[in-house]
């Protein structure tokens, strides 16, 4: 194991690690993915079901895993090697670097169509779509130009890259002060233009009220897989930012007002694209497409949309670059601690891998459309075993460490640091994550993975 000789990087304060955690949940995953995952899988029950699995689960793992890194001040894999000496908990810590290579390969992919509808307002191509279905065709037709998918993949890991190799302060904590509150309140401008939109009490219906005959042991998988995904939890990015953080600072509370955080704004995304895709007649379950065909539709119908949709798209390739930035930041972390890597080496090298990896799930939007695994097209595949099974997994195999491994005691005396006061004035949340972290998270996570096996349909439960 190496021992960095130089003092390790910290955030410049609390609020520098909240934002930057932040930054890092927030992302495609509240505005790209979580509308449409809540259309393809049914609405408002499935909405539920995702809120459950962050405040059940979602809470105590991120403090589980924010802990961890505070604790070790170092990678994953060094992280759980430090607590554990075991080999078996290092190649956890490993499994999350992989995870985070994979996620990247194709959120970088989506993070480009983001960065290529800034060029399509700017240049007034996206509002000559008015009609939601030239909307949807016009998508079409941009996701099946290899060039133009893969150029803006490539341009956006560069970006990544270029920010990841400037260390960890000076690129990421500054660029994300400033974002994201422009962003959510652009993001609520759009909610309004679309609940005021006629026909878009459809939407809200859809949003409120539950229709659990869509509800089945996938639905609980995806919806835990998103409140993984969306907090950016299970693989080790919220443990490397952890690493920075300073042992003054309260990590509950720190890991709270990012899950709030995180949360409004995919609700506020649900929302606004939820009451535009009724309001205007689109399918809601589109899939990966689907803000793409609604979006230009509200910036047409919206005024001054010819200024906000720009707008729109370069906060939200801003809120992917913060995410995607993160993702980078596992691995090079990984390499420079673990290795003895430069970071800058670290940073060229791994960000040209997962461009090639990412390759395949680019060409799933064309050439490769018609290629499928288990079902699933290679970007598919990527993102479902991702997401819905290594990230559960890796959150699973966190809390598991935290009450079996480390022991829960040892983790709660790192964990009152900074919370001195907060357990002070509420005993009774100690206990409370200790019956999470010991008992329903892992629990449930694990009855989630073996429903969605089909294991328990087959027995009869
Ligand atoms: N949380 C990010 C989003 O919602 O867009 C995606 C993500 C970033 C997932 C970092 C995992 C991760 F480690």
């Amino acid at each position: 194991m190496t021992t960095p000789s130089a003092p390790r990087e910290q955030w410049g304060s609390k609020l520098g690690f909240i934002l930057a955690a932040a930054g890092s949940a927030i992302g495609l995953g509240n505005i790209w993915k979580f509308p449409y995952v809540v259309g393809e899988n049914g609405g408002s029950a499935f909405i539920i079901i995702y809120l459950l699995c962050t405040a059940i689960i979602g809470l105590p793992v991120l403090v589980g895993e924010i802990l961890i890194g505070r604790t070790t001040q170092r990678n994953p894999v060094g992280a759980f090697r430090a607590l554990s000496g075991s080999r078996f908990w290092a190649g956890v810590g490993g499994m999350g670097v992989a995870a985070g290579f994979l996620i990247l390969s194709f959120y970088a992919v989506i993070a480009g169509w983001s960065v290529g509808y800034i060029y399509e307002s700017f240049s007034g191509d996206l509002f000559k779509y008015a009609d939601p279905t030239k909307a949807a065709v016009h998508f079409e037709e941009l996701t099946h130009d290899v060039v133009w998918i893969i150029g803006y993949f490539g341009f956006f890991m560069i970006l990544t890259m270029g920010l990841v190799y400037a260390g960890v302060q000076k690129g990421i904590e500054r660029g994300s002060k400033i974002m994201m509150p422009v962003l959510f309140l652009l993001l609520i401008f759009v909610m309004i233009r679309g609940i005021t939109m006629e026909g878009s009490g459809a939407g809200l219906e859809f949003l409120l009220k539950p229709d659990w005959s869509h509800v089945s042991g996938q639905t609980f998988l995806i919806a835990l897989g998103q409140a993984f995904f969306t907090l950016s939890m299970g693989m080790g990015a919220m443990l490397t930012y952890g690493s920075y953080m300073s042992k003054k600072d309260s990590v509950p509370s720190s890991a709270l007002q990012i899950l709030l955080l995180d949360t409004a704004i995919a609700l506020v995304a649900g929302i606004a694209i939820f009451t535009s895709v009724f309001a205007t007649g689109l399918d809601a379950a589109a899939g990966p497409g689907l803000i793409f065909h609604t979006l230009p539709v509200v910036f047409m119908k919206m005024p001054g949309g010819e200024i906000f949709g720009p707008i729109f798209f370069i906060l939200l390739s801003i809120a992917a670059l913060t995410s995607a930035i993160s993702l980078l930041e596992v691995i090079t972390a990984y390499f420079v601690d673990e290795k003895g890597w430069t970071r800058h080496r670290a940073v060229i090298v791994f960000g040209s891998v997962t461009f090639l990896i990412g390759i395949p799930s680019a060409l799933s939007f064309n050439v490769l459309s018609d290629t499928t695994i288990f079902g699933l097209n290679f970007f598919g595949l990527v993102d479902y075993l991702t997401a819905n099974i290594m990230l559960p997994l890796g959150g699973l195999l966190i809390a598991v460490f935290i009450a079996y491994v480390w022991k829960f005691d040892k983790a709660l005396i790192e964990l009152k640091n900074g919370a001195e006061r907060l357990f002070n004035k509420n005993p009774l949340l100690i206990t409370l994550w200790q019956i999470f972290i010991k008992f329903f998270a892992p629990v449930l996570i694990f009855l989630v993975l073996l429903h969605s096996t089909g294991i328990l349909d087959v027995l009869g439960l």
